[in-house]
């Protein structure tokens, strides 16, 4: 009998007691899946301004927006009652157009003083001071996204965790049965390619926008991948035969 053609142990060769732990496992992972893909919404959606979560938003994650900076953000957001909204685009305006002195100097330090300074004196806890120039400009400063340290710390973590998480799932689904043979152990080493096609794509979308969309494909893959062995596993477990074939398998 060629090798690919042997049997393994199908989940029906199994004890309850096994089947009853991978069940338990594939309930959990499948929920804990269900929640990840929930974290990857809320904090990725409405990142470029429209509701909803597309190849913008990852790309403005990992790659910044250099059409926005935490003045921006602030005076459309959580600060935008503390001035009118005609001192308000100035500010935002003077902050996209490269926050020079001059300008400051002339218009900006005037609305400041006036409508901020009385929280962003250095005294307020919370609020950064405004006093110096330096950290008001500092504000104004491009979005450049993750910083290299966060990606790389969010890397390991992720590669740990996912080598655990699939690791775990392809070996429940390795005591299924599926046709053609060759499939199933595609299924199992995909989701492992897929997070080093989409960690390194992180690195490249600071780079190049475009890369975004291998981070979307990569994670949808997975995603298929990780709903195959969920539904096969989950199936075959309690409702699954380990028929002989002709082939013997
Ligand atoms: C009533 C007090 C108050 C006033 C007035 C005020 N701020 Fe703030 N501001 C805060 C506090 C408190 C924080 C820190 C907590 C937070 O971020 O909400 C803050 C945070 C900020 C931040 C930092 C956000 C970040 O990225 O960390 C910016 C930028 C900012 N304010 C801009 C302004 C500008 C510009 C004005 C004037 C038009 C202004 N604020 C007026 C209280 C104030």
């Amino acid at each position: 009998m060629p090798l690919e053609n042997r049997r393994g142990l199908h989940y029906s060769d199994l004890s309850l007691t096994l089947r009853a732990l991978f069940t338990a496992a594939l309930i959990t992972l499948g929920l804990g899946y269900c929640f990840a893909m929930v974290q990857v919404y809320e904090t990725h959606a409405g990142l470029d301004g429209k509701t909803g979560i597309n190849a913008n938003d990852i790309a403005i994650a990992y790659g910044g927006d250099a059409h926005n900076n935490r003045l921006q953000v602030a005076l459309l957001g959580p600060m935008s009652a503390n001035a009118p909204s005609k001192e308000r685009r100035a500010i935002m305006d003077w902050a996209a157009d490269g926050a020079n002195r001059a300008e400051y100097d002339a218009t900006i330090k005037a609305i400041v003083d006036n409508r901020c300074i009385r929280c962003h004196d250095g005294k307020t806890v919370g609020a950064p001071s405004f006093v110096a120039f330096d950290d008001f400009a500092e504000m104004a400063k491009p979005d450049t996204g993750m910083t290299l340290a966060t990606l790389v710390r969010v890397s390991h973590i992720h590669l740990f965790g996912m080598t655990f998480i699939f690791f775990i799932m392809g070996f429940i689904f390795a005591h299924a049965r599926m046709r053609p043979a060759w499939l199933q152990p595609v299924v199992i080493v995909t989701p492992f390619l897929m997070m080093i096609t989409d960690i390194g794509s992180w690195y490249l979308t600071k780079m190049n926008a475009n890369f975004a969309w291998i981070i979307i494909v990569s994670g949808g893959v997975m995603g298929i991948a990780f709903s195959i062995e969920w539904f096969v596993s989950m199936y075959q477990i309690w409702f699954g035969r380990a028929p002989v074939d002709e082939d013997g398998r």
